[in-house]
């Protein structure tokens, strides 16, 4: 069924429409014909936005890394020393700041020396999600790969199937300098050996990894674990860590399945029960975003219709309370004196339970249609409206799989709707986020009452937080260099209704604006190699200010960047 905004008119979930959403405006204005308000206040900062929330991740799983990422030296496809270059300048376009590898529940399946010295003679391996793995892409390749896009490598070190001595180990084979290195007063220089074995395999110089995931998904594939179980594992794998690198060491602890808070507060808890916590600088949330399955669409990528929409983009929006919980659990345990644990949500993303594959032949390579732009601008606002909770988040996964940013096939290439929502999202990076309220009726979920299939990784609590969608929602951040030039990003997820909102900034006024909006008539539409540039963003049409204000039109389903110039 093609959803165009006319026949969607007559869906149940229009007809349901009209909740106030939130609670009374921020301040009064004079009525207008706008249908909702935004209201900003930039005397109200929230955090600076961390430019790592817009961070990626790649997994030996189907063809990301094979195909994807890794064409291979002698390929004739475009690459640089092996890595595909159509994926380093997308990358690069859309200055990726951080790449989480190589899982996922792969990491805990894999051993690192195994893609390590010369390709020939690397032992191919059946990886944990059933394909082979060649190991020709190691973690050299990897590192090459983030040298090549100037982002920042986060290592998932495998804790189910290596002892605690591999991951120190991993530690020192990436951060010890080669060479002769003074020890302390008493003692000769030593050579490390495992930083001579990193220079002789062709990288003298160290890889300075500060980033790493302690396990993953320890509560399931990282190892069917209870809070305290992996809390023990985490203090061991931690304690006494060698640290070489300039930049001090952040561990990532292994978080929830999905909105599960009682794993993070037993966690942190245990944690705390110790007062060693050495580099503990996140806790790993894990979040994907599955709707209903419904006799209509049974979860598909392509193939849904109006409630579908509608329930997907609710239970996406759910992320704000998977943020606030966990942000919550770990602060009640949280010790006077101690740096704050950070959110690093490094699995994001839709994943629909039975997709409309690109490649059959790969694991997960669903499609990525406007629904999923859509979603990743609710996503990427939560986490800008929650800066000073929110340090890493990496989305799932970069290429030819689940929410991709990319697809590739050979010499084939394209980039997704979500790939232009990060582009579009750019000038939030660095910024200050600041308070932003948004007036508008809310949609409520058609499938509601409909559960949703148990696995991993989704929301399974109250029924009730899955009522109602906002009818507008989005997030505001000001320049780090210019105190007068504010950002704001706004999803319109109704699929058949333009809203206008009237945009006010308290204490001082709009000067001017411009936009730029990623909207298509059908909320299925998408890219594909024959035609890549189907859906792409265009210049916002923009409305005249008056009185320092603006009622702007944000077309239907629709995601918009706008950057307002302050009086
Ligand atoms: O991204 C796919 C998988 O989802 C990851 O390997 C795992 O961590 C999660 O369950």
């Amino acid at each position: 069924m093609k959803i165009t905004r006319r026949n969607a008119l007559k869906s149940s979930a229009l007809a349901a429409t009209a909740l106030a959403l939130r609670g009374p405006r921020l301040f009064s204005q004079a009525s207008t014909a706008a249908d909702a308000h935004i209201d900003i206040v930039p005397g109200e900062p929230i955090g600076t936005i961390s430019p790592e929330i817009y961070s990626h991740f790649i997994e030996h799983l189907g063809g990301v890394i094979y195909d994807g990422v890794w064409v291979g030296r002698d390929s004739k496809i475009p690459n640089t020393n092996g890595i595909r270059q159509a994926f380093i300048d997308a990358m690069k376009a859309v200055q990726a700041p951080v790449l989480r590898w190589p899982g996922g529940c792969f990491a805990d399946s894999y051993d690192w020396r195994d893609g390590l010295g010369a390709a020939a003679n690397r032992p191919a391996r059946a990886g944990f999600w059933g394909q082979e793995d060649s190991n020709q892409y190691g973690l050299h390749e990897f590192m090459h790969t983030c040298k090549a896009i100037g982002c920042k490598p986060y290592l998932a070190a495998n804790m189910r199937s290596l002892p605690a001595r591999d991951f120190y180990q991993e530690i020192e084979y990436c951060n010890a300098p080669a060479g002769e290195v003074p020890t302390n007063s008493h003692s000769k220089p030593v050579v490390n050996s495992l930083a001579a074995q990193r220079a002789a395999n062709g990288d003298p110089e160290p890889f300075n990894v500060d980033l790493w995931g302690v396990g993953n998904e320890s509560w399931g594939c990282g190892g069917n674990l209870v809070a305290e179980e992996y809390a023990a594992m985490f203090r061991r794998f931690t304690a006494w860590t060698p640290g070489f690198s300039p930049v001090p060491l952040r561990f990532v602890a292994v978080g929830p399945n999905g909105d599960d808070v009682d794993w993070t507060r037993r966690l942190f808890k245990s944690l705390y029960s110790n007062s060693e916590r050495r580099h503990l600088f996140g806790l790993s949330v894990h979040y994907y975003t599955s709707g209903s399955p419904t006799a209509f669409a049974e979860g598909d990528a392509l193939k849904f219709g109006p409630d579908e929409f509608y329930d997907l983009l609710t239970r996406g929006s759910i992320m704000e309370r998977v943020v606030t919980d966990h942000w919550a659990a770990i602060g009640n345990t949280q010790e006077p004196g101690q740096p704050k644990v950070k959110l690093v949500v490094d699995e994001w993303g839709a994943w629909y339970s039975k997709s409309t594959q690109i490649a059959p032949e790969y694991n997960l390579s669903q499609q990525s249609t406007m629904r999923d732009a859509l979603l990743t601008g609710i996503t990427l606002d939560i986490f800008q409206r929650h800066a000073d909770k929110v340090a890493v988040a990496n989305v799932a996964q970069s290429i030819n799989c689940i929410h991709s940013l990319m697809w590739a096939s050979e010499d084939k290439f394209m980039v997704t709707p979500t790939f232009h929502v990060f582009q579009m999202y750019l000038p939030h990076r660095g910024a200050q986020a600041v308070r932003a309220e948004f007036s508008a009726p809310g949609i409520r979920n058609p499938l509601a009452n409909a559960p949703i299939p148990v696995g991993g990784n989704s929301y399974t609590g109250s029924l009730e937080a899955v009522k109602l969608l906002a009818g507008l929602s989005g997030s505001a951040s000001i320049s780090p260099t210019n105190a007068k030039l504010m950002t704001l990003t706004v999803v319109n997820p109704h699929i058949d209704r333009p809203v206008t909102a009237e945009i006010a900034v308290a204490g001082t006024g709009i000067a001017s604006y411009t936009g730029t909006v990623l909207a298509e008539d059908d909320v299925h539409a998408h890219n594909d190699f024959e035609h890549p540039n189907a859906v792409k963003p265009r210049s916002a049409a923009t409305a005249a200010v008056a009185g320092g204000r603006v009622a702007h039109t944000f077309p239907a389903a629709s995601v918009t960047t706008l950057q307002i110039t302050l009086a």
